[in-house]
Protein backbone atom coordinates (compact mmCIF):
# COMPACT_ATOMS: atom_id res chain seq x y z
CA UNK A 1 0.00 0.00 0.00
CA UNK A 2 1.42 3.44 -1.15
CA UNK A 3 -0.13 6.29 1.92
CA UNK A 4 0.57 8.47 0.02
CA UNK A 5 -1.33 8.26 -2.85
CA UNK A 6 -3.81 5.58 -1.15
CA UNK A 7 -2.70 3.02 -4.06
CA UNK A 8 -3.10 -0.47 -3.46
CA UNK A 9 -0.86 -3.27 -5.20
CA UNK A 10 -2.26 -7.01 -4.25
CA UNK A 11 0.12 -9.52 -5.32
CA UNK A 12 -1.09 -12.86 -5.43
CA UNK A 13 1.03 -16.12 -5.75
CA UNK A 14 -0.27 -19.79 -6.42
CA UNK A 15 1.72 -22.22 -5.66
CA UNK A 16 1.67 -26.06 -7.50
CA UNK A 17 4.44 -27.63 -4.87
CA UNK A 18 4.35 -30.76 -6.46
CA UNK A 19 5.53 -29.52 -10.02
CA UNK A 20 7.80 -26.50 -8.64
CA UNK A 21 5.81 -24.00 -10.78
CA UNK A 22 4.84 -20.46 -8.94
CA UNK A 23 2.25 -18.31 -10.72
CA UNK A 24 2.29 -14.51 -9.55
CA UNK A 25 0.15 -11.91 -10.49
CA UNK A 26 -0.72 -8.34 -9.36
CA UNK A 27 -3.79 -6.36 -8.95
CA UNK A 28 -3.42 -2.61 -8.79
CA UNK A 29 -6.41 -0.82 -7.02
CA UNK A 30 -7.46 2.52 -6.95
CA UNK A 31 -8.03 3.72 -4.01
CA UNK A 32 -6.92 7.00 -4.47
CA UNK A 33 -10.33 9.25 -4.93
CA UNK A 34 -8.96 10.67 -7.99
CA UNK A 35 -8.20 8.72 -11.67
CA UNK A 36 -4.72 7.46 -11.76
CA UNK A 37 -2.48 6.80 -15.48
CA UNK A 38 -1.09 3.31 -14.98
CA UNK A 39 2.13 3.00 -17.44
CA UNK A 40 3.74 -0.34 -16.47
CA UNK A 41 1.91 -2.79 -15.04
CA UNK A 42 4.83 -5.87 -14.84
CA UNK A 43 3.44 -9.69 -13.18
CA UNK A 44 6.55 -10.36 -11.68
CA UNK A 45 10.26 -9.39 -10.41
CA UNK A 46 12.49 -11.03 -8.92
CA UNK A 47 15.79 -10.29 -7.58
CA UNK A 48 18.46 -12.69 -7.65
CA UNK A 49 21.98 -12.41 -5.88
CA UNK A 50 24.15 -13.34 -8.96
CA UNK A 51 25.52 -12.19 -11.81
CA UNK A 52 27.11 -15.34 -13.48
CA UNK A 53 23.70 -16.13 -15.52
CA UNK A 54 23.16 -16.73 -19.30
CA UNK A 55 19.47 -15.93 -20.65
CA UNK A 56 17.48 -18.16 -23.20
CA UNK A 57 15.17 -17.16 -24.91
CA UNK A 58 13.10 -18.54 -27.95
CA UNK A 59 13.65 -15.98 -31.30
CA UNK A 60 12.71 -17.32 -34.72
CA UNK A 61 10.37 -15.67 -37.57
CA UNK A 62 8.08 -17.06 -39.94
CA UNK A 63 8.37 -20.54 -41.13
CA UNK A 64 11.42 -20.39 -38.41
CA UNK A 65 10.08 -20.45 -35.08
CA UNK A 66 11.04 -20.79 -31.47
CA UNK A 67 14.84 -20.83 -32.10
CA UNK A 68 17.18 -21.33 -29.10
CA UNK A 69 19.47 -18.80 -28.38
CA UNK A 70 21.74 -19.07 -25.50
CA UNK A 71 24.04 -15.83 -24.07
CA UNK A 72 25.68 -14.48 -21.35
CA UNK A 73 24.26 -11.71 -19.10
CA UNK A 74 25.92 -8.47 -19.06
CA UNK A 75 25.80 -5.69 -16.67
CA UNK A 76 22.71 -3.44 -17.94
CA UNK A 77 19.28 -4.65 -18.95
CA UNK A 78 19.20 -7.51 -21.81
CA UNK A 79 15.41 -8.39 -22.96
CA UNK A 80 12.95 -9.80 -25.48
CA UNK A 81 9.81 -8.30 -26.28
CA UNK A 82 6.91 -8.18 -28.91
CA UNK A 83 5.51 -4.58 -29.78
CA UNK A 84 3.64 -6.20 -32.18
CA UNK A 85 -0.09 -6.60 -30.90
CA UNK A 86 0.69 -10.37 -30.68
CA UNK A 87 3.29 -12.59 -29.09
CA UNK A 88 4.73 -13.29 -32.09
CA UNK A 89 7.37 -15.10 -34.16
CA UNK A 90 10.14 -12.80 -33.30
CA UNK A 91 10.48 -13.81 -29.46
CA UNK A 92 8.12 -15.82 -27.29
CA UNK A 93 7.30 -14.74 -24.10
CA UNK A 94 9.36 -16.95 -22.44
CA UNK A 95 13.15 -16.85 -21.03
CA UNK A 96 15.24 -18.67 -18.06
CA UNK A 97 18.24 -17.56 -16.59
CA UNK A 98 20.57 -20.28 -16.17
CA UNK A 99 24.23 -21.20 -14.60
CA UNK A 100 26.78 -20.94 -17.11
CA UNK A 101 27.70 -24.83 -16.93
CA UNK A 102 23.90 -26.14 -16.74
CA UNK A 103 23.36 -28.58 -19.72
CA UNK A 104 20.31 -30.36 -20.41
CA UNK A 105 20.38 -32.15 -17.56
CA UNK A 106 22.36 -30.21 -14.92
CA UNK A 107 22.28 -27.09 -13.08
CA UNK A 108 20.49 -24.08 -12.15
CA UNK A 109 17.70 -23.16 -14.61
CA UNK A 110 15.09 -19.89 -13.65
CA UNK A 111 12.18 -20.38 -16.06
CA UNK A 112 9.58 -17.81 -16.60
CA UNK A 113 6.70 -17.66 -19.24
CA UNK A 114 3.80 -15.24 -19.53
CA UNK A 115 -0.03 -15.89 -19.33
CA UNK A 116 -0.54 -13.20 -21.99
CA UNK A 117 -0.83 -12.87 -25.88
CA UNK A 118 -0.05 -9.23 -26.91
CA UNK A 119 2.81 -7.31 -26.02
CA UNK A 120 5.03 -8.30 -23.70
CA UNK A 121 8.63 -8.19 -21.98
CA UNK A 122 10.75 -10.17 -20.12
CA UNK A 123 14.51 -8.67 -19.10
CA UNK A 124 17.22 -9.24 -16.93
CA UNK A 125 19.08 -6.19 -15.55
CA UNK A 126 22.21 -6.72 -13.85
CA UNK A 127 23.05 -3.96 -11.82
CA UNK A 128 26.64 -2.38 -10.52
CA UNK A 129 26.16 -4.78 -7.13
CA UNK A 130 26.19 -8.32 -9.51
CA UNK A 131 22.02 -8.85 -8.66
CA UNK A 132 20.02 -9.63 -11.88
CA UNK A 133 16.45 -8.46 -11.58
CA UNK A 134 14.50 -10.79 -13.83
CA UNK A 135 11.22 -9.24 -14.99
CA UNK A 136 8.06 -10.14 -17.18
CA UNK A 137 4.79 -8.46 -17.89
CA UNK A 138 2.63 -6.29 -20.54
CA UNK A 139 5.42 -4.15 -22.24
CA UNK A 140 5.22 -0.73 -21.35
CA UNK A 141 5.84 0.30 -24.69
CA UNK A 142 2.82 2.18 -26.21
CA UNK A 143 0.78 1.43 -23.26
CA UNK A 144 -0.84 3.57 -20.23
CA UNK A 145 -4.60 2.39 -18.56
CA UNK A 146 -6.73 4.87 -16.80
CA UNK A 147 -7.82 4.04 -13.81
CA UNK A 148 -10.65 5.53 -12.08
CA UNK A 149 -11.30 5.50 -8.41
CA UNK A 150 -12.53 2.46 -7.15
CA UNK A 151 -10.92 0.28 -10.45
CA UNK A 152 -8.94 -2.31 -9.77
CA UNK A 153 -6.20 -3.50 -13.26
CA UNK A 154 -5.27 -6.95 -12.91
CA UNK A 155 -2.00 -8.05 -14.85
CA UNK A 156 -1.54 -11.55 -16.86
CA UNK A 157 -0.09 -14.23 -14.75
CA UNK A 158 3.48 -15.10 -14.98
CA UNK A 159 4.74 -18.72 -14.61
CA UNK A 160 7.56 -19.69 -13.34
CA UNK A 161 9.94 -22.36 -11.88
CA UNK A 162 13.16 -23.26 -10.86
CA UNK A 163 15.16 -26.83 -10.85
CA UNK A 164 18.93 -27.52 -10.20
CA UNK A 165 18.63 -30.47 -12.98
CA UNK A 166 18.60 -28.51 -16.11
CA UNK A 167 16.56 -27.45 -18.88
CA UNK A 168 14.76 -30.49 -19.66
CA UNK A 169 13.43 -30.64 -15.82
CA UNK A 170 12.65 -26.55 -16.44
CA UNK A 171 11.10 -27.89 -19.58
CA UNK A 172 8.66 -30.82 -17.43
CA UNK A 173 7.89 -28.58 -15.21
CA UNK A 174 6.46 -26.11 -17.77
CA UNK A 175 4.59 -29.29 -19.55
CA UNK A 176 3.04 -30.40 -16.35
CA UNK A 177 1.87 -27.09 -15.25
CA UNK A 178 -0.06 -26.45 -18.78
CA UNK A 179 -1.46 -29.83 -19.25
CA UNK A 180 -2.80 -30.47 -16.25
CA UNK A 181 -3.72 -26.82 -14.72
CA UNK A 182 -4.30 -24.13 -17.94
CA UNK A 183 -7.57 -23.92 -19.66
CA UNK A 184 -10.80 -26.06 -18.77
CA UNK A 185 -10.00 -29.35 -18.00
CA UNK A 186 -12.97 -29.83 -20.71
CA UNK A 187 -10.61 -28.66 -22.98
CA UNK A 188 -7.44 -29.84 -21.59
CA UNK A 189 -8.06 -33.76 -21.37
CA UNK A 190 -10.32 -33.91 -25.13
CA UNK A 191 -8.14 -36.07 -26.92
CA UNK A 192 -6.46 -34.30 -29.86
CA UNK A 193 -8.45 -35.62 -33.03
CA UNK A 194 -6.35 -36.43 -35.88
CA UNK A 195 -7.00 -34.04 -38.32
CA UNK A 196 -6.33 -33.82 -42.63
CA UNK A 197 -6.47 -30.15 -43.72
CA UNK A 198 -6.42 -28.85 -47.17
CA UNK A 199 -4.30 -25.73 -47.16
CA UNK A 200 -1.26 -27.36 -48.52
CA UNK A 201 -3.45 -30.12 -51.06
CA UNK A 202 -5.17 -26.73 -52.62
CA UNK A 203 -3.92 -23.71 -50.98
CA UNK A 204 -7.05 -21.54 -52.37
CA UNK A 205 -8.16 -23.54 -55.74
CA UNK A 206 -10.56 -26.08 -54.82
CA UNK A 207 -14.20 -26.42 -55.44
CA UNK A 208 -16.48 -29.03 -54.44
CA UNK A 209 -15.47 -31.95 -56.46
CA UNK A 210 -12.45 -31.53 -55.21
CA UNK A 211 -12.59 -31.76 -51.61
CA UNK A 212 -14.65 -34.40 -51.88
CA UNK A 213 -12.30 -35.93 -53.91
CA UNK A 214 -9.80 -35.27 -50.76
CA UNK A 215 -12.67 -36.50 -48.27
CA UNK A 216 -13.70 -39.75 -50.10
CA UNK A 217 -9.90 -40.66 -50.17
CA UNK A 218 -9.86 -40.43 -45.96
CA UNK A 219 -12.28 -43.69 -45.87
CA UNK A 220 -10.60 -46.68 -43.81
CA UNK A 221 -7.74 -44.30 -43.18
CA UNK A 222 -8.90 -43.50 -39.88
CA UNK A 223 -9.09 -39.56 -39.97
CA UNK A 224 -11.17 -37.79 -37.25
CA UNK A 225 -11.69 -34.59 -38.80
CA UNK A 226 -11.53 -32.86 -42.26
CA UNK A 227 -10.66 -29.56 -41.73
CA UNK A 228 -11.13 -27.15 -44.54
CA UNK A 229 -8.75 -23.91 -44.83
CA UNK A 230 -8.84 -20.62 -45.95
CA UNK A 231 -11.02 -19.86 -49.40
CA UNK A 232 -14.26 -21.12 -48.34
CA UNK A 233 -16.17 -17.75 -47.89
CA UNK A 234 -16.80 -14.19 -49.74
CA UNK A 235 -15.14 -13.72 -53.17
CA UNK A 236 -11.84 -15.72 -51.51
CA UNK A 237 -9.64 -16.86 -54.60
CA UNK A 238 -6.49 -15.20 -53.29
CA UNK A 239 -5.70 -13.28 -50.38
CA UNK A 240 -7.00 -9.89 -51.42
CA UNK A 241 -9.78 -9.71 -50.79
CA UNK A 242 -12.89 -11.17 -48.60
CA UNK A 243 -11.68 -11.25 -44.95
CA UNK A 244 -14.76 -10.73 -42.68
CA UNK A 245 -17.54 -11.76 -45.08
CA UNK A 246 -18.01 -14.99 -43.43
CA UNK A 247 -20.69 -16.44 -46.02
CA UNK A 248 -19.56 -19.18 -48.24
CA UNK A 249 -18.34 -18.65 -51.50
CA UNK A 250 -21.28 -19.70 -53.90
CA UNK A 251 -19.03 -20.06 -57.04
CA UNK A 252 -16.57 -22.74 -55.39
CA UNK A 253 -18.97 -24.52 -53.34
CA UNK A 254 -22.54 -23.86 -55.00
CA UNK A 255 -24.41 -25.90 -52.20
CA UNK A 256 -23.06 -24.35 -49.12
CA UNK A 257 -20.81 -25.94 -46.73
CA UNK A 258 -23.70 -29.09 -45.92
CA UNK A 259 -22.30 -31.11 -48.34
CA UNK A 260 -18.91 -31.27 -47.43
CA UNK A 261 -19.61 -31.91 -43.66
CA UNK A 262 -22.07 -34.83 -44.84
CA UNK A 263 -19.34 -36.46 -47.31
CA UNK A 264 -17.35 -36.12 -43.92
CA UNK A 265 -19.47 -37.95 -41.87
CA UNK A 266 -20.15 -40.35 -44.61
CA UNK A 267 -16.52 -41.04 -44.99
CA UNK A 268 -16.64 -41.27 -40.71
CA UNK A 269 -14.92 -38.23 -40.18
CA UNK A 270 -15.98 -34.86 -38.65
CA UNK A 271 -15.74 -31.29 -40.15
CA UNK A 272 -13.29 -28.61 -39.55
CA UNK A 273 -13.61 -24.68 -40.51
CA UNK A 274 -10.88 -22.43 -40.98
CA UNK A 275 -11.25 -18.68 -39.92
CA UNK A 276 -9.51 -15.69 -39.62
CA UNK A 277 -12.11 -13.58 -37.41
CA UNK A 278 -9.93 -10.50 -36.07
CA UNK A 279 -9.05 -9.18 -39.63
CA UNK A 280 -10.57 -7.57 -42.62
CA UNK A 281 -9.66 -6.88 -46.17
CA UNK A 282 -10.17 -3.93 -47.63
CA UNK A 283 -11.99 -5.37 -50.57
CA UNK A 284 -14.96 -6.54 -47.97
CA UNK A 285 -18.41 -5.82 -47.70
CA UNK A 286 -17.70 -5.57 -43.59
CA UNK A 287 -14.88 -2.89 -44.20
CA UNK A 288 -16.95 -1.00 -47.09
CA UNK A 289 -19.86 -1.16 -44.10
CA UNK A 290 -17.84 -0.57 -41.14
CA UNK A 291 -14.05 1.41 -42.11
CA UNK A 292 -14.12 2.75 -38.88
CA UNK A 293 -13.91 -1.03 -37.45
CA UNK A 294 -10.72 -1.49 -38.90
CA UNK A 295 -7.57 -0.35 -36.48
CA UNK A 296 -6.45 2.91 -38.37
CA UNK A 297 -6.42 6.41 -38.13
CA UNK A 298 -8.90 7.94 -40.89
CA UNK A 299 -7.35 10.67 -43.19
CA UNK A 300 -4.04 9.07 -42.80
CA UNK A 301 -2.01 6.92 -44.65
CA UNK A 302 -1.66 3.19 -43.33
CA UNK A 303 -0.10 -0.16 -43.92
CA UNK A 304 -1.25 -3.43 -44.85
CA UNK A 305 0.14 -6.99 -43.70
CA UNK A 306 -0.69 -9.92 -46.32
CA UNK A 307 -3.53 -7.12 -48.19
CA UNK A 308 -5.10 -7.29 -44.86
CA UNK A 309 -6.35 -4.94 -41.46
CA UNK A 310 -7.07 -5.96 -38.37
CA UNK A 311 -10.20 -5.23 -36.26
CA UNK A 312 -10.43 -3.43 -33.66
CA UNK A 313 -11.20 -5.63 -31.27
CA UNK A 314 -11.08 -2.93 -28.47
CA UNK A 315 -14.24 -1.83 -29.69
CA UNK A 316 -17.07 -3.40 -27.78
CA UNK A 317 -19.34 -3.22 -30.89
CA UNK A 318 -16.64 -5.42 -33.37
CA UNK A 319 -16.74 -7.81 -29.94
CA UNK A 320 -20.54 -8.32 -30.22
CA UNK A 321 -20.18 -8.56 -34.06
CA UNK A 322 -17.54 -11.42 -33.90
CA UNK A 323 -19.80 -13.24 -31.58
CA UNK A 324 -22.26 -12.79 -33.59
CA UNK A 325 -20.94 -13.73 -37.34
CA UNK A 326 -18.86 -16.82 -35.72
CA UNK A 327 -21.93 -18.42 -33.49
CA UNK A 328 -23.87 -18.08 -37.09
CA UNK A 329 -21.55 -20.27 -38.68
CA UNK A 330 -21.19 -22.93 -35.78
CA UNK A 331 -25.02 -22.87 -35.24
CA UNK A 332 -26.03 -23.46 -38.08
CA UNK A 333 -23.37 -26.17 -38.92
CA UNK A 334 -22.28 -29.43 -37.87
CA UNK A 335 -18.46 -28.22 -37.07
CA UNK A 336 -16.55 -30.09 -34.33
CA UNK A 337 -12.76 -27.88 -35.17
CA UNK A 338 -11.93 -24.12 -35.83
CA UNK A 339 -9.10 -23.74 -36.81
CA UNK A 340 -8.37 -20.01 -35.23
CA UNK A 341 -5.63 -17.95 -37.86
CA UNK A 342 -4.20 -14.29 -37.65
CA UNK A 343 -2.12 -13.31 -40.29
CA UNK A 344 -0.68 -10.34 -39.80
CA UNK A 345 0.36 -8.15 -36.23
CA UNK A 346 -1.17 -4.30 -35.50
CA UNK A 347 0.41 -1.09 -36.65
CA UNK A 348 -0.96 2.21 -36.53
CA UNK A 349 -2.71 1.34 -33.58
CA UNK A 350 -5.37 3.45 -33.33
CA UNK A 351 -8.92 2.57 -31.65
CA UNK A 352 -11.74 5.15 -33.10
CA UNK A 353 -13.76 3.75 -30.07
CA UNK A 354 -11.33 4.83 -27.80
CA UNK A 355 -10.78 8.90 -26.52
CA UNK A 356 -7.44 10.02 -27.08
CA UNK A 357 -6.17 9.86 -23.08
CA UNK A 358 -6.80 6.02 -23.79
CA UNK A 359 -5.62 5.39 -26.99
CA UNK A 360 -2.47 3.85 -25.61
CA UNK A 361 -5.23 1.39 -24.00
CA UNK A 362 -5.52 0.13 -27.58
CA UNK A 363 -2.95 -3.17 -27.47
CA UNK A 364 -4.01 -4.46 -24.02
CA UNK A 365 -7.87 -3.90 -24.71
CA UNK A 366 -7.57 -6.19 -28.26
CA UNK A 367 -6.39 -8.89 -26.33
CA UNK A 368 -8.87 -8.63 -23.31
CA UNK A 369 -11.78 -8.93 -25.68
CA UNK A 370 -10.04 -11.25 -27.84
CA UNK A 371 -10.18 -13.68 -24.64
CA UNK A 372 -13.50 -12.19 -23.99
CA UNK A 373 -14.82 -13.89 -27.48
CA UNK A 374 -12.77 -17.22 -27.28
CA UNK A 375 -14.51 -17.43 -23.89
CA UNK A 376 -17.56 -17.09 -25.36
CA UNK A 377 -17.03 -19.23 -27.86
CA UNK A 378 -15.99 -21.76 -25.94
CA UNK A 379 -18.52 -21.50 -23.85
CA UNK A 380 -21.51 -21.54 -26.04
CA UNK A 381 -20.05 -24.35 -28.23
CA UNK A 382 -18.53 -26.76 -26.02
CA UNK A 383 -18.00 -29.22 -28.17
CA UNK A 384 -15.69 -27.32 -31.19
CA UNK A 385 -12.16 -27.79 -30.49
CA UNK A 386 -10.19 -24.90 -31.44
CA UNK A 387 -6.97 -24.94 -32.63
CA UNK A 388 -4.86 -21.44 -32.82
CA UNK A 389 -2.77 -20.40 -35.74
CA UNK A 390 -0.73 -16.92 -36.70
CA UNK A 391 0.83 -17.14 -39.62
CA UNK A 392 2.17 -20.81 -38.99
CA UNK A 393 3.19 -20.33 -34.81
CA UNK A 394 3.30 -16.46 -34.62
CA UNK A 395 1.09 -16.51 -31.12
CA UNK A 396 2.08 -19.62 -29.65
CA UNK A 397 1.96 -18.96 -25.95
CA UNK A 398 0.28 -19.93 -23.07
CA UNK A 399 -2.57 -17.42 -22.79
CA UNK A 400 -3.70 -19.14 -26.40
CA UNK A 401 -3.28 -22.61 -25.23
CA UNK A 402 -6.11 -21.65 -22.30
CA UNK A 403 -8.92 -21.15 -25.31
CA UNK A 404 -7.29 -23.98 -27.94
CA UNK A 405 -5.02 -26.27 -26.53
CA UNK A 406 -3.05 -27.08 -29.38
CA UNK A 407 -1.41 -24.64 -31.97
CA UNK A 408 -0.14 -24.65 -35.60
CA UNK A 409 3.31 -24.99 -35.06
CA UNK A 410 4.32 -23.72 -37.76
CA UNK A 411 4.12 -23.11 -41.66
CA UNK A 412 7.04 -24.99 -42.00
CA UNK A 413 6.10 -28.72 -42.76
CA UNK A 414 9.30 -29.90 -43.41
CA UNK A 415 10.34 -32.95 -41.21
CA UNK A 416 14.08 -31.78 -40.57
CA UNK A 417 13.14 -28.00 -40.26
CA UNK A 418 10.04 -28.99 -37.81
CA UNK A 419 13.07 -31.16 -35.81
CA UNK A 420 14.46 -27.50 -34.76
CA UNK A 421 10.68 -25.86 -34.35
CA UNK A 422 9.09 -28.25 -32.22
CA UNK A 423 12.81 -28.67 -30.29
CA UNK A 424 12.33 -24.81 -29.14
CA UNK A 425 9.12 -25.01 -28.99
CA UNK A 426 9.29 -28.35 -26.16
CA UNK A 427 11.19 -26.02 -23.85
CA UNK A 428 7.91 -25.03 -22.78
CA UNK A 429 4.84 -26.08 -24.35
CA UNK A 430 3.54 -29.96 -24.41
CA UNK A 431 3.29 -32.21 -27.43
CA UNK A 432 -0.25 -32.18 -26.93
CA UNK A 433 -0.10 -28.42 -27.91
CA UNK A 434 2.30 -28.98 -30.87
CA UNK A 435 0.09 -29.16 -34.11
CA UNK A 436 2.16 -31.15 -36.24
CA UNK A 437 1.00 -32.49 -40.14
CA UNK A 438 2.88 -35.05 -42.38
CA UNK A 439 2.97 -33.07 -45.87
CA UNK A 440 4.09 -33.70 -49.46
CA UNK A 441 7.56 -33.97 -50.23
CA UNK A 442 9.13 -32.05 -52.30
CA UNK A 443 8.61 -30.12 -49.21
CA UNK A 444 6.77 -27.33 -50.27
CA UNK A 445 8.44 -24.50 -47.99
CA UNK A 446 12.11 -26.40 -48.55
CA UNK A 447 11.97 -28.39 -51.37
CA UNK A 448 13.77 -31.42 -49.23
CA UNK A 449 12.88 -34.90 -50.08
CA UNK A 450 11.96 -36.58 -46.74
CA UNK A 451 10.76 -40.39 -46.39
CA UNK A 452 6.86 -40.97 -45.92
CA UNK A 453 8.13 -42.69 -42.31
CA UNK A 454 9.89 -39.59 -41.20
CA UNK A 455 7.33 -37.22 -41.63
CA UNK A 456 5.45 -39.56 -39.66
CA UNK A 457 7.45 -39.90 -37.00
CA UNK A 458 9.06 -36.15 -36.75
CA UNK A 459 4.61 -35.19 -36.67
CA UNK A 460 4.22 -37.79 -34.40
CA UNK A 461 5.54 -35.50 -31.46
CA UNK A 462 2.62 -33.33 -31.27
CA UNK A 463 -1.11 -33.47 -32.46
CA UNK A 464 -0.66 -35.38 -34.72
CA UNK A 465 -2.37 -35.14 -38.63
CA UNK A 466 -1.92 -34.57 -42.67
CA UNK A 467 -1.98 -31.54 -44.74
CA UNK A 468 -1.25 -32.97 -48.46
CA UNK A 469 -3.61 -34.27 -51.18
CA UNK A 470 -4.32 -37.61 -50.31
CA UNK A 471 -5.12 -38.10 -53.42
CA UNK A 472 -2.01 -38.12 -55.04
CA UNK A 473 -1.47 -41.21 -52.16
CA UNK A 474 0.02 -44.29 -53.51
CA UNK A 475 -1.15 -47.28 -52.35
CA UNK A 476 2.08 -48.05 -49.85
CA UNK A 477 1.89 -44.44 -48.96
CA UNK A 478 -1.64 -45.27 -47.98
CA UNK A 479 -0.96 -48.23 -46.13
CA UNK A 480 1.99 -45.94 -44.22
CA UNK A 481 -0.60 -43.32 -43.10
CA UNK A 482 -2.90 -46.44 -41.90
CA UNK A 483 0.49 -47.63 -40.01
CA UNK A 484 1.39 -43.98 -38.61
CA UNK A 485 -2.31 -43.78 -37.39
CA UNK A 486 -2.50 -46.81 -35.40
CA UNK A 487 1.02 -45.70 -33.87
CA UNK A 488 -0.73 -42.50 -32.88
CA UNK A 489 -3.54 -44.10 -31.54
CA UNK A 490 -0.84 -46.95 -29.64
CA UNK A 491 1.67 -44.27 -28.20
CA UNK A 492 -1.08 -41.34 -27.41
CA UNK A 493 -0.94 -41.84 -24.23
CA UNK A 494 2.96 -42.02 -23.58
CA UNK A 495 3.04 -38.96 -25.70
CA UNK A 496 0.74 -36.53 -25.03
CA UNK A 497 1.04 -37.61 -21.31
CA UNK A 498 4.85 -39.26 -20.87
CA UNK A 499 7.63 -36.84 -19.40
CA UNK A 500 10.18 -35.66 -22.48
CA UNK A 501 13.38 -36.14 -22.89
CA UNK A 502 15.53 -34.56 -25.37
CA UNK A 503 18.47 -36.47 -26.04
CA UNK A 504 20.22 -35.08 -28.65
CA UNK A 505 19.68 -31.14 -29.77
CA UNK A 506 19.39 -29.99 -33.53
CA UNK A 507 20.77 -26.58 -32.41
CA UNK A 508 24.17 -28.91 -31.35
CA UNK A 509 24.50 -31.18 -33.47
CA UNK A 510 24.17 -31.33 -36.80
CA UNK A 511 24.18 -34.48 -37.81
CA UNK A 512 20.86 -36.17 -35.86
CA UNK A 513 18.64 -35.37 -33.38
CA UNK A 514 16.95 -37.51 -30.75
CA UNK A 515 14.21 -37.52 -28.30
CA UNK A 516 12.60 -40.05 -25.73
CA UNK A 517 8.90 -40.11 -23.92
CA UNK A 518 8.86 -42.03 -20.78
CA UNK A 519 5.65 -43.26 -18.91
CA UNK A 520 4.96 -42.04 -15.18
CA UNK A 521 5.64 -45.53 -14.21
CA UNK A 522 8.33 -45.63 -15.97
CA UNK A 523 6.91 -48.61 -17.76
CA UNK A 524 7.42 -47.65 -21.09
CA UNK A 525 9.63 -45.20 -22.99
CA UNK A 526 9.49 -44.18 -26.76
CA UNK A 527 12.64 -43.01 -28.70
CA UNK A 528 12.49 -41.00 -31.68
CA UNK A 529 15.62 -40.58 -33.48
CA UNK A 530 16.10 -38.49 -36.88
CA UNK A 531 19.33 -38.01 -39.19
CA UNK A 532 19.03 -34.51 -39.93
CA UNK A 533 22.00 -34.77 -42.90
CA UNK A 534 23.73 -37.37 -43.86
CA UNK A 535 27.13 -39.01 -42.58
CA UNK A 536 28.30 -42.37 -43.94
CA UNK A 537 29.22 -44.46 -41.56
CA UNK A 538 29.71 -42.85 -37.88
CA UNK A 539 28.77 -44.62 -34.75
CA UNK A 540 25.63 -43.55 -32.79
CA UNK A 541 24.62 -45.15 -29.44
CA UNK A 542 21.71 -43.11 -28.19
CA UNK A 543 21.37 -42.78 -24.20
CA UNK A 544 17.99 -43.14 -23.16
CA UNK A 545 16.53 -41.44 -19.75
CA UNK A 546 14.30 -41.74 -16.97
CA UNK A 547 14.11 -45.40 -17.05
CA UNK A 548 14.47 -47.89 -13.78
CA UNK A 549 17.93 -49.12 -14.15
CA UNK A 550 16.67 -51.63 -12.06
CA UNK A 551 13.96 -53.07 -15.03
CA UNK A 552 14.41 -54.88 -18.03
CA UNK A 553 13.24 -53.63 -21.28
CA UNK A 554 12.22 -55.08 -24.45
CA UNK A 555 12.19 -53.20 -27.96
CA UNK A 556 9.34 -54.11 -29.34
CA UNK A 557 10.28 -54.20 -32.69
CA UNK A 558 13.13 -56.39 -32.44
CA UNK A 559 12.03 -58.54 -29.24
CA UNK A 560 15.67 -57.73 -27.60
CA UNK A 561 15.84 -56.84 -24.23
CA UNK A 562 17.82 -54.78 -22.35
CA UNK A 563 18.12 -53.74 -18.44
CA UNK A 564 17.19 -49.78 -17.95
CA UNK A 565 20.73 -49.42 -16.52
CA UNK A 566 22.70 -50.40 -20.08
CA UNK A 567 19.79 -48.35 -22.06
CA UNK A 568 20.56 -45.68 -19.86
CA UNK A 569 24.64 -45.68 -19.76
CA UNK A 570 25.81 -47.48 -23.22
CA UNK A 571 22.36 -46.78 -25.03
CA UNK A 572 20.76 -48.23 -28.18
CA UNK A 573 23.31 -48.56 -31.12
CA UNK A 574 22.02 -47.11 -34.05
CA UNK A 575 24.83 -46.90 -36.06
CA UNK A 576 23.35 -48.33 -39.15
CA UNK A 577 21.47 -45.46 -39.64
CA UNK A 578 23.07 -42.49 -41.62
CA UNK A 579 20.92 -41.68 -44.69
CA UNK A 580 19.66 -38.20 -45.28
CA UNK A 581 16.55 -37.70 -43.32
CA UNK A 582 16.24 -41.26 -42.06
CA UNK A 583 14.35 -42.04 -38.97
CA UNK A 584 12.92 -44.41 -36.74
CA UNK A 585 10.73 -44.61 -33.49
CA UNK A 586 12.03 -47.51 -30.80
CA UNK A 587 9.08 -48.64 -28.39
CA UNK A 588 10.71 -50.18 -25.07
CA UNK A 589 8.10 -51.83 -22.84
CA UNK A 590 9.16 -53.03 -19.33
CA UNK A 591 9.40 -56.97 -19.21
CA UNK A 592 8.10 -58.20 -16.09
CA UNK A 593 8.07 -61.77 -15.90
C1 LIG B 1 -1.50 -19.25 -42.37
C2 LIG B 1 -1.61 -20.59 -41.73
O1 LIG B 1 -0.50 -20.82 -40.91
C3 LIG B 1 -1.75 -21.65 -42.81
O2 LIG B 1 -1.77 -22.92 -42.24
C4 LIG B 1 -2.99 -21.39 -43.59
O3 LIG B 1 -4.12 -21.55 -42.77
C5 LIG B 1 -2.95 -19.99 -44.19
N1 LIG B 1 -2.67 -19.00 -43.20
C6 LIG B 1 -4.25 -19.66 -44.88
O4 LIG B 1 -4.29 -18.37 -45.33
Amino acid sequence: RDDYYGLEVVLSYSLFEKIDIIARSARICNKTGAPLKVTRALSASIDLPRADFDMIGLYGAHIRERQLDRTPLRHGIQSVESRRGASSHQHNPFAALVSRETTEFSGDAYGAALIYSGNFVISAEVDSFDTTRFQLGINPFDFSWKLEDGEEFVTPEAVMTYTDQGLNRMSQNFHNAFRHHLGHTRIRNKVRPIVINNWEATYFDFDEEKLFGIIDCCKGLGIDTFVLDDGWFGKRYNDVCSLGDWVVNKDKLPHGLDPIIERCEQNGMSFGLWFEPEMVSEDSDLYRAHPEWAIHKEGRPFCTGRCQLVLDLANPEVLEYLKKALSDVLANHRISYVKWDMNRHITDAYSSALPADRQPEIYHRYMLNLYALLDYLNKRFPDVAFEGCSGGGGRFDPAMLYYSPQIWTSDDTDAIERCRIQYGTSMVYPASSISAHVSASPNHQTGRLTPFETRGNVAMAGAFGYELDLTKLTDEERALVRKQVAQYHAYYDIIQNGDLYRLVSPFENDVCCAWEYVSADRSEALLTFVVTKCRVGFTTFIRLRGLDPEKRYQDVETGRIYSGDTLMNVGVNLSRYWKDSESLICHFREVTE
